[in-house]
């Protein structure tokens, strides 16, 4: 998630909880520069396990360029943006701009899998960009390349991150592609995964962005067996306590001030909050807090401590 899951989040995340086999970078935009931006390049050298890197682009050879300098830098995978659904993205024909065109998308697909000594390359998609019967041409398109694995947003642009998921397109999708598929979308407890999994007795791998940011004990949670898992709840608060605590020194020491490190940690608990319904007055009050003392006050009050 753009701003959300950097390096420096993924790092600290894998030491306290863990849980989760692949991890994505936020986009990388590649363009007819061919150079990452500075940011782009600290979040994949030195390499980092289990990371796929993800390429924004509809542009053939500064497709083929960034995943190259990927290669060059030990990546086996490669993933392909076709979701992002902000308008900056959108009207410049990337991200899920790309969908809005399907023979553009198949003149860049054919051009990106004839290449040669590149990573595997899967794609990251919604199934359309306003109605959800686009679906049925996509996956068509899709399936005549040899893509690693599909990551399927069952909404269309147009429904942003929100609104009921598109079910009956992701099952048409599912029904056409013989590559592996992946569920995303609204996955925030064992609940909604238990639904996801008996509703596609078919997919067994599901990607999660906002519910993972919200509770990062999700993945461990939903795999039981994994090493770390705490059914403790005082245990859990301990240690979201001292994740978070480690996650503000490890962004003051890559961001300029504590301006900075405020705004990431706000960010975060944007998505955090929405698991403290009863805790109001510190959720606003981390909303607002102008310095470092104010902010662990409010964050002590969510937790109680
Ligand atoms: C703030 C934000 C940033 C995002 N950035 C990216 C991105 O860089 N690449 C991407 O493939 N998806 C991105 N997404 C979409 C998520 O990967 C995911 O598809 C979406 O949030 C739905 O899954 P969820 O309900 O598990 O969050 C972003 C979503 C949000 C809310």
């Amino acid at each position: 998630m753009e701003g959300v899951t950097t390096r420096t989040y993924r790092t600290v995340f894998r030491k306290y909880f863990g849980g989760v086999d692949k991890y994505f970078t936020p986009f990388l935009v590649a363009n007819q520069t061919h150079h990452f931006k500075k940011r782009e390049i600290a979040e994949v050298t030195p390499m980092e396990d289990e990371l796929v890197p993800q390429i924004l682009t509809c542009n053939g050879s500064d497709f083929l360029w960034a995943a190259k300098y990927l290669a060059a830098a030990g990546y086996r995978e490669v993933n392909l943006n076709l979701g992002c659904p902000y308008p900056t993205v959108f009207t410049k024909g990337k991200g899920s701009g790309m969908l809005a065109d399907p023979d553009r998308l198949e003149r860049f697909l054919a051009e990106i899998f004839s290449a040669q000594d590149i990573p595997e390359i899967s794609i990251k998609t919604r199934v359309g960009v306003k109605d959800p019967d686009e679906a049925t041409k996509l996956a068509e398109i899709f399936a005549c390349y040899p893509v690693k694995e599909i990551i399927i947003h069952p909404r269309v642009r147009e429904d942003y991150y929100q609104g009921k998921l598109r079910l009956e397109a992701f099952r048409m999708m599912l029904q056409t592609l013989s590559c592996p598929v992946c569920f995303n979308g609204d996955i925030c407890e064992a609940a909604d995964w238990q639904k996801i999994g008996n509703t596609f007795p078919a997919i067994d791998t599901i990607m999660i962005g906002r519910g993972l940011i919200a509770d990062p004990m999700l993945a461990i949670t939903l795999k039981r067996e994994a090493p770390g898992y705490h059914a403790d709840e005082a245990e859990n608060v301990k240690r979201l306590k001292s994740f978070l605590d480690e996650l503000w020194y490890a962004y003051s020491d890559v961001l300029y001030g504590e301006r900075d490190v405020l705004f990431k940690m706000k960010e975060i608990w944007y998505y955090m909050g929405r698991r403290y319904h009863d805790r109001e007055r510190a959720l606003l009050d981390i909303k607002k807090a102008r310095y470092k003392d104010e902010y662990a006050d409010a964050v002590s009050r969510v937790f109680d401590i």
